[in-house]
C-alpha cells in the first residue's frame, strides 16, 4: 500500500443563485463591502425540492458513476443542517444510490468541522482495511436570518470525497494539528432553522483555532511552514481565510501574499458558505485550476464553530491532472438559475424543515429531488430527466 488519502472529489450545489450585487442594491450597501470586504460574489440557494440529501446524493453519484461501489462499506455524512434528529442523511443517500446492504452509515456533527472528522475516520478505516474505500459526504445549507450582518454569508453545497489506499489525488500525511475551545461564536438550538452567530467573535475564534492547530501540528512532527506549497481553509467567507492566514504568517515569521490563496477561493466566492463542504470545495477549486501541484504539499484547515479546528497536510500525486475534472464545477455554477431578492426571501421563509405533510413542487434539474413529507417522513426520488418533464 502506498499511503491513504483522497482518491476523488465531486461537488454539487443548489439550483438557484443570488448575486450579492442585487442584495447590496436592496439593502443600500456598497457592493464592494461584499466583493472586497467579505470576499464573496454570490450564494447558492436550494430549490424547494432540494436539501442536503439531494445535493449530497448528486455529488456522491458522480463518484459512484466513476468508480463503482466495490470496497465501499462505510458512508459518513457530515452536516450542520441535518434534516432529521435521528435518521442519518446518509441513509437516504444509500437508498437513492442503491448502495449494497453491507454498508455502515452514520451522520457526524460539529458545525462546519464535521467533514474533516469524517475524512479522518475514513482514513483510519482504510489504513486498517486497505481494500476498503469510504464514501464521505459533506453537505450543508447555510441559513441565517434575513436583515442580519450574516445574511450575505449564506450558501448551499455538497462535496463527496472517496477515501482510499493508493489514492489518485492526494496522499494524506499522518500528523494532524487539532484544537478545541468551548466558545459561543455560532450555534443553532434545536428549535431554530437559522443559526445564531456572534460574527466578530467567530472571526477571533477561527483565527485562534488556526494558530492553535498549527502549533499542535508542529508538536506532532508536522512539516515546516516553508514546506507547504499551498493552503486551503474553511471559507465561511473568503476574507476569513485571508485574516487567519495573515495571522499565521505573523506567528511563524513568514511573508504573506494573499494572492497565494486566491485559486482556492474561486468556487466558494460563488457558492457562499457551505459549512462542512466549504474546505473541500476550496480543495476542488485548487486541484481543478492550479496546474503546478504535482508532488507539492498542501495544508488543509477545517474550522467548526463552537469550536473545533484541525489542520492536516497531504502530498498531491504526480499525475493528479489526469484524474481531475476541470470545467465540471464551473458548468454547475453557471447553470444555476438566478433569483430576485424577493424570490430568494420567499424561498428562505419556506426553508425550515417540517414534519407537516407537504408535496414539494418539481423545480430542480439535479439527479435527485426531495418530493415532500408524507405521514411525517421525508421522501426522496430520482428527478425526471428534462425531456420527461411536461
Ligand atoms: N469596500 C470595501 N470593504 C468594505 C466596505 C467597502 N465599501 N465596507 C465595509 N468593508 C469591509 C469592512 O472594513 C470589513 O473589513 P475587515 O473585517 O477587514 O475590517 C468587512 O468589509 C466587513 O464589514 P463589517 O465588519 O462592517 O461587516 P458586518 O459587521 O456587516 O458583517 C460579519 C461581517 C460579522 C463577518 C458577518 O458577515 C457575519 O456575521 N457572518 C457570519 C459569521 C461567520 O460566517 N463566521 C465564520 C465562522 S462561523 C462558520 O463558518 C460556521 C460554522 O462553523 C458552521
Amino acid at each position: 500500500m502506498t499511503g491513504v488519502g483522497i482518491h476523488d472529489i465531486a461537488i454539487a450545489t443548489g439550483h438557484h443563485v443570488l448575486e450579492l450585487d442585487d442584495l447590496a442594491e436592496r439593502l443600500g450597501v456598497d457592493p464592494a463591502k461584499y466583493h472586497v470586504g467579505i470576499g464573496q460574489d454570490a450564494f447558492s440557494v436550494p430549490a424547494p425540492d432540494e436539501d442536503i440529501v439531494t445535493m449530497g446524493a448528486a455529488a456522491a453519484k458522480e463518484l459512484i458513476d466513476r468508480h463503482g461501489v466495490d470496497g465501499i462499506r462505510t458512508v459518513l455524512f457530515a452536516t450542520e443542517s441535518g434534516v432529521d434528529q435521528s435518521k442519518a442523511a446518509g441513509v437516504y443517500v444509500h437508498g437513492l444510490l442503491g448502495l449494497p446492504k453491507a454498508v455502515r452509515v452514520v451522520e457526524l456533527k460539529q458545525a462546519c468541522y464535521g467533514g474533516m472528522a469524517a475524512v479522518q475516520l475514513a482514513l483510519g478505516i482504510v489504513a486498517r482495511a486497505p481494500h476498503e474505500r469510504v464514501l464521505v459526504i459533506a453537505a450543508d445549507v447555510a441559513r441565517y436570518d434575513v436583515d442580519t450582518p450574516a445574511e450575505p454569508t449564506q450558501g448551499a453545497g455538497a462535496a463527496a470525497i472517496l477515501v482510499s489506499a493508493d489514492p489518485d489525488l492526494i496522499e494524506i500525511e499522518p500528523a494532524a494539528g487539532v484544537y478545541t475551545a468551548d466558545v459561543d461564536d455560532f450555534w443553532r438550538p434545536n428549535d431554530r432553522s437559522t443559526a445564531l452567530v456572534d460574527g466578530r467573535l467567530s472571526v477571533s475564534a477561527y483565527v485562534n483555532a488556526f494558530v492553535g492547530a498549527w502549533d499542535d501540528l508542529a508538536e506532532q512532527g508536522g512539516p515546516a511552514y516553508d514546506d507547504i506549497a499551498r493552503f486551503v481553509h474553511h471559507q465561511p467567507f473568503t476574507k476569513m481565510a485571508i485574516k487567519a492566514h495573515r495571522k499565521l504568517t505573523q506567528h511563524v515569521g513568514a511573508p504573506f501574499d494573499e494572492s497565494d490563496l486566491a485559486i482556492g477561493f474561486t468556487y466558494n466566492r460563488q457558492t457562499g458558505n457551505t459549512y462542512t463542504a466549504s474546505l473541500w470545495i476550496g480543495l476542488a477549486a485548487l486541484l481543478d485550476l492550479d496546474d503546478d501541484l504535482a508532488g507539492e504539499r498542501l495544508g488543509l484547515f477545517s474550522y467548526g464553530s463552537g469550536s473545533v479546528g484541525e489542520l492536516i497536510t497531504g502530498v498531491v500525486r504526480p499525475d493528479y491532472r489526469e484524474h481531475r475534472r476541470t470545467g465540471r464545477v464551473r458548468s454547475l455554477l453557471e447553470a444555476r438559475v438566478p433569483l430576485t431578492v424577493d424570490a430568494y426571501r420567499e424561498l428562505h421563509a419556506g426553508g425550515a424543515a417540517t414534519s407537516e405533510d407537504v408535496e414539494r413542487p418539481r423545480v430542480t434539474t439535479a439527479p435527485f429531488r426531495f418530493a415532500g413529507v408524507r405521514g411525517g417522513a421525508r421522501h426522496y426520488e430520482a428527478s425526471a430527466q428534462p425531456d420527461q418533464q411536461a
